[in-house]
């Protein structure tokens, strides 16, 4: 019947998106972290065979260290897709570039098809060590050989709110009231990913954020306001050229998609 015809394709297309993914290895670097907690059930309910790893051994993850390189091989071995979110700001050298260089020399030579890497909005546009390191490790993976996707994130709402704690450990809540983000919702990275590995790998780096561009003086009240603080918020200019760059809107993006979740939302969720 003509009906049967035309009803076919999106009756079966779940069906065949689940199956693909039933049959898709996903090796998930980082798992244990941020972003890493919200993107391993995501892609679980995607139905993939999700593996996760961390240094650290835990039941039905696989333990591997980037920086010493031990675990890797078995790590990406029947692998067809890696999400790679690990990273160690503190000693990026050794784990973001070299670790990535170790990973991904072992998923080539394991036939993986396509690594997703996260990276950071801006990192091109703001001098600091950290985004130098992820930009040479994001010259790593395009240089890999294995097919990649770059999605460079803005700012995650919990890391925002790790900032805002960090700068008002003296007491009052220290900021360059014109510095400005785009702070994202984790849950909409991971759908982003999802998204982005359910397609074949682009070759391409984009950016995504969240859908509002915020100061840091608009962050510090709402974020004073949401935990019912009276601390004084001091205000001024940080110096230097990562300071003027994020003044001028270097980690916020025009790209879009965005993701739909707002810093109001987090907070109204966190300290409701
Ligand atoms: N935080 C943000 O706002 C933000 C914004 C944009 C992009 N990003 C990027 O998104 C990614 C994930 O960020 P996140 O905030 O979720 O990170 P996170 O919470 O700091 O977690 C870092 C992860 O890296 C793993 N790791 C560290 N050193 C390792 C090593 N030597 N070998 C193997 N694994 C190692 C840790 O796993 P174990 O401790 O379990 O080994 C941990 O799960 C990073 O690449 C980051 O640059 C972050």
């Amino acid at each position: 019947m003509t009906g049967d015809t035309s009803r076919s394709p999106v009756v079966d297309r779940p069906n065949v998106m689940s199956e693909r993914a039933a049959n898709t290895t996903v090796l998930v670097t980082g798992a244990s972290g941020t972003l890493g907690s919200a993107v391993v059930p995501r892609l679980e309910k995607e139905g993939y065979r999700v593996r996760p790893m961390s240094r650290r051994a835990r039941p039905g993850w696989v333990a591997a260290d980037l920086r010493t390189g031990e675990g890797l091989a078995e790590a990406v071995d029947g692998v067809d897709v890696i999400v790679h979110l690990a990273s160690a700001p503190g000693r990026p050298q050794q784990t973001d570039v070299e670790g990535s260089r170790l990973l991904l020399t072992e998923a080539r030579h394991a036939g993986v098809r396509h690594v997703l890497y996260v990276s950071i909005n801006g990192i091109d546009r703001v001098p600091y060590r950290y985004y130098q390191a992820k930009l040479d490790t994001e010259e790593v993976v395009k240089a890999s050989g294995v097919p990649y996707t770059i999605l460079r994130a803005a700012q995650f709402h919990p890391f925002v709110e790790t900032l805002l704690a960090l700068v008002s450990k003296a007491g009052p809540v220290i900021i360059d009231p014109k510095w400005q983000v785009q702070p994202v919702a984790v849950d909409d990275v991971a759908d982003r990913i999802a998204d982005l590995i359910a397609a074949p790998p682009t070759g391409e780096t984009t950016e995504y954020a969240g859908p509002q561009v915020l100061t840091f003086d608009e962050l510090a009240r709402s974020w004073r306001a949401a935990r019912g603080s009276r601390r004084p918020i001091w205000r001024l200019p940080f110096p230097g050229g990562m300071a003027r760059a994020i003044r001028a809107g270097a980690q916020t993006t025009t790209a879009t998609p965005t993701g739909t979740g707002t810093w109001p939302e987090y907070l109204a969720a966190k300290y409701r």
